[in-house]
């Protein structure tokens, strides 16, 4: 049974832990809980060793086994450190090797797979010196739960609120089970929607949220890639440690795409690329009349067609509204690929835009298998140690 230290630091989404040790738990992990001294204003350390039957340390010289010093005993015996939620003031002083409580001295004492889930007012989220401390943490390997926007408290509104359990989760067991298959590839990423001119204000574009694309990112970075992604303009956040190129037409993210082509070992087409463009895109802004206009319209270039023609692996999406597979089938051979992912988007509660996704696989050589229905991040692990082999 894996053993998890959860570290929980002061911040109002504390008692978000008591769910996630319990979905821990539940996924199979044996949950161990430290608490700063800030944790326990919002939470107590009854609460967790109720939960986890496991004794919660709060003081730097606790030790529930007496002569075994607990800081090295628990640091020995885990196999995953998870902080969450991470507050900035601890995230600072592990990134600055500061040993100055319970869980920042376990940290130290540590050498396995560290995961942080931060959690906090969005001002301290973007301070520099969180951020500095971030891209830090994240560079020594530190695997890292980007906050989602939303509103925070206070009537603020902005990044830091704490992932979904499932990601958290998701994340650690991928930790946890990871296999290598990615270790020492590259992989190039399309992602997101792309935008097409009709004038210096408008566009057509479409409902692609880009999250596919960054749980795919995440994804192979886990399994030991490097990581390229080509992103067309969305709100999704994309791993740091991921190196990701920002594209806005169809045109950029082809020229991009190519440019990268010959780094990269593994190709994946997860953008919704607008399959058309105006012709003619106006300087300024067209204005109102009384008469109907029209647009013209010209094919864009097929990404990840011309990709395949490479003889790289190359895998597409397909989304498609409805859960007949004809379709995507045929593309595997228009486009020459070595698979392709079939999503069903007239499913609501899956697809574009939603957090969670169901695909169907399809290999050029008829082989088909269909994910379970989870979060984008474990979708995402499952396609890729498929394509991996
Ligand atoms: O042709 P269709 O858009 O249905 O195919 C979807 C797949 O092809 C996706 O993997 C998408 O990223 C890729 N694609 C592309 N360039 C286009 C259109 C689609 O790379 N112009």
């Amino acid at each position: 049974m894996p053993k998890i230290v959860l570290g929980v630091c002061g911040s109002i989404a504390a008692y978000r832990a008591a769910d996630l040790a319990r979905d821990l738990m539940r996924a199979g992990c044996e949950v161990r809980v430290c608490l700063t001294d800030s944790a326990q204003k919002f939470v107590t350390p009854i609460l967790f060793e109720t939960l986890t039957g496991n004794p919660c340390l709060i003081d730097t010289f606790d030790e529930p086994e007496r002569g075994r010093m607990a800081h090295l005993d628990w640091a020995r015996q885990a196999d995953l450190l998870l902080i969450a939620p991470a507050s900035a003031n601890t995230i600072n002083k592990l990134a600055n090797g500061i040993g100055e409580d319970m869980l920042t001295t376990i940290a130290l004492a540590f050498e396995g797979p560290m995961m942080l889930a931060p959690a906090m007012n969005p001002a301290m989220y973007q301070h520099p010196e969180t951020q500095a401390s971030l891209n830090n943490l994240v560079e020594h390997g530190a695997t890292l739960i980007e906050p989602t926007e939303g509103d925070v408290v206070a009537g603020e509104s902005g990044q830091g609120k704490l992932a979904g359990n499932a990601e958290i989760v998701g994340t650690a067991l991928a930790l946890l089970n990871r296999s290598n298959l990615l270790a020492g590839k590259r992989v190039l990423i399309t992602s997101g929607p792309t935008q097409e001119p009709i004038d210096s204000v408008r566009f057509l574009s479409n409902r692609s949220s880009g999250k596919m694309g960054s749980a795919l990112a995440q994804a192979a970075l886990l399994m030991g890639a490097e990581v390229k992604v080509i992103a067309g303009p969305s709100m999704a956040i994309y791993p740091r440690n991921a190196h990701v190129i920002e594209v806005r037409t169809a045109e950029e993210m082809h020229k991009a795409a190519l440019a990268e082509l010959s780094s990269c070992d593994l190709a994946i087409g997860a953008a919704a690329v607008a399959d058309y463009r105006p012709s003619n895109p106006q300087e300024g802004k067209i204005r109102r009349s009384d008469d109907a206009i029209s647009l013209d319209l010209v094919p864009n270039p097929d990404i990840i067609a011309e990709l395949a023609k490479s003889g790289k692996r190359t895998v597409g999406f397909a989304a498609e509204p409805s859960t007949d597979l004809t379709v995507a089938i045929a593309k595997i051979q228009r486009k020459g690929l070595y698979a392709i992912a079939h999503n069903d988007v007239s499913n609501r509660g899956i697809g574009f835009e939603s957090d969670k996704n169901q695909i169907t696989l399809i290999r050029a050589d008829g082989v088909q298998e269909t994910s379970p229905l989870a979060s984008k991040l474990l979708v995402a692990l499952w396609l890729l140690e498929r394509i991996a082999e």
